[in-house]
């Protein structure tokens, strides 16, 4: 059976419904974060629900749950649905109320769901590299927000699917920000290079977990917007995410990146990742080499 929560409730999914008027589905008026599961444990739950905090005190949404509820909430969910690996979805928005702008009462409370899903690690891109188009940025400037609408995300993403690439790489004039939904970094001569964490970017976990391995190796990075020629002229191009970790690009707009096939560094830091899932959640059945 395939079990969800809803408002706190554990519910068969089939029995979970919500709102035509929820704000959520009116507006996107909500917030949400993905969560990767690896043996059946969270990983970095804590760094992905304490940015759910944020993101909804950004947005003027109180969550009626501290982290550690909501992890153990998660934690039932996981156990309940036999999740090996996989991810755990949840989102909270503003609530049920009548169509209108200006927030509701504090009366309606936030609507608050979440689900599981198996989900395998993306081995083959993992070896092989991803490529990916450019397209301009058109979101709005509070990126930094895990908000519901991804309206801007979608259309760059469809773009970069039309032609058969899997990643939109977005970039505002002639500075890269992100992907459609992953981080990125470059490298060149060594040095990690990606987008300081300002409201241009999501602050994503992964990308947080990363420059925390640059740390701890000894291995220099910048924490700096840079240009679209940077990214051209790049020996390593990387994407990190919750669902696909560290992921080489190899091709961008049809044109290798370096010599077109992934690089040391990206090699380095998808193995110190894949240490620290280890680290937290014990061994990886199928490792990626
Ligand atoms: N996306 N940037 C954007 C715009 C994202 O949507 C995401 C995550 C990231 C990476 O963040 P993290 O490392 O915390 O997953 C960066 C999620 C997975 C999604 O929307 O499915």
């Amino acid at each position: 059976m395939d079990w969800v929560i809803h408002n706190g409730e554990m519910l068969e999914r089939k029995n979970a419904k919500v709102d035509i008027e929820d704000r959520g589905y009116q507006f996107g008026d909500g917030v949400y974060e993905v969560i990767r599961i690896y043996n059946g444990k969270l990983f970095t739950a804590t760094e992905h629900l304490q940015r759910l905090v944020e993101s909804a005190a950004k947005v003027g949404i109180t969550l009626p749950y501290k982290v550690a509820e909501l992890q153990t909430m998660l934690e039932e969910l996981i156990s309940k649905n036999e999740v090996d690996l996989g991810i755990v979805y949840l989102q909270f928005t503003r609530g049920e109320s009548p169509r209108k702008h200006a927030f509701p009462g504090i009366d309606v409370a936030p609507t608050f769901v979440a689900y599981t899903r198996k989900v395998d690690r993306p081995q083959a891109k993992m070896e092989r590299g991803m490529k990916a188009i450019t397209e301009e940025d058109i979101r709005w400037l509070r990126c930094d927000i895990k908000s519901l609408n991804l309206l801007g995300n979608l259309l760059a993403n469809q773009k970069a699917t039309e032609a058969g690439c899997d990643e939109a790489i977005l970039h505002r004039g002639n500075t890269v920000t992100e992907g459609s939904h992953t981080n990125i970094s470059i490298v060149k001569n060594g040095i990690v290079i990606t987008h300081e964490a300002d409201n241009f970017i999501l602050n994503g976990i992964s990308r947080q977990v990363m420059l925390k391995l640059c740390k701890e190796h000894d291995i220099p990075f910048e924490e700096r917007a840079f240009t679209l020629e940077e990214l051209n002229a790049a020996d390593e191009v990387f994407l990190t995410g919750t669902t696909i970790e560290v992921v080489p690009v190899i091709m961008i707009n049809e044109k290798p990146v370096g010599v077109g096939v992934p690089g040391t560094m990206t090699r380095k830091l998808q193995s110190l990742f894949e240490d620290e899932i280890v680290r937290e959640c014990g061994p990886l059945l199928e490792n990626r080499v």
